[in-house]
């Protein structure tokens, strides 16, 4: 690839923090990814404010304004081929996306789970980390492939799970390295794409 840096597009669905680690990231002209485009499928959230706030383009595309799945992807999918993005980040997007999308896009998708994979696969990881009696817990960034949660990993960070945690206390102590992780993925799979 004969350029100095990778296009990324970020999906949320929300706050947007791990959105915020990644535009910290790419603020660093020796960063080999720059974000053209943060789309939400959820109008009106907080990620969208931060990406405007440092001049990213923004979009929300509203899954409930489609009638089905399929038109929703397709509007998802024409907007991100308008940006040409090399690597669609999930960053909390809290849509599943089918096999068509994920094989359809000409794009690397990744995405930040808050579990150590295959650990705690879905939702509610760190209730579940808790409940099974885990000693430690963490996040996983992995290709996103057609099974849910399950293409390879590329990093993952690990935190203690305290006695007497709570999901909430869990969430916040991952998430602390959930912020570390997903810089250090995407500039490794950048890094990778750019060397081809
Ligand atoms: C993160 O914990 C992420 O791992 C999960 O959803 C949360 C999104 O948080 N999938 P944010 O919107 O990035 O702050």
């Amino acid at each position: 690839m004969a350029k100095s840096k990778v296009k990324v597009a970020v999906l949320i669905s929300g706050r947007g923090s791990n959105l915020q680690s990644l535009i910290d990231a790419c603020a660093n002209e020796d960063f080999p990814a720059e974000i053209v485009a943060v789309i939400s499928n959820v109008p009106d959230v907080y990620g969208l404010e931060r990406a405007q706030n440092v001049g990213i383009e923004a979009h929300a595309i509203d899954h409930k304004s489609y009638e089905s799945r399929e038109n929703f992807e397709s509007a998802l999918i024409a907007k991100l081929q308008s940006y040409d993005a090399d690597i669609v980040c999930l960053a909390g997007f809290m849509r599943i996306l089918t096999p068509s999308f994920i094989d359809g896009l000409n794009a690397s998708i990744i995405n930040i789970h808050p579990s150590l994979l295959p650990k705690h696969k879905g939702l509610n990881t760190h209730a579940r980390a808790i409940e099974a009696g885990d000693t430690e817990a963490g996040c996983s960034v992995h290709h996103v492939v057609a099974d849910l949660d399950s293409g390879d990993v590329i990093v993952q960070k690990r935190v203690p799970v305290e006695k007497g945690d709570t999901a909430e206390a869990l969430a916040a102590r991952v998430l602390v390295q959930e912020h570390l992780a997903y810089p250090e993925a995407l500039e490794s799979l950048a890094k990778q794409l750019l060397d081809q």
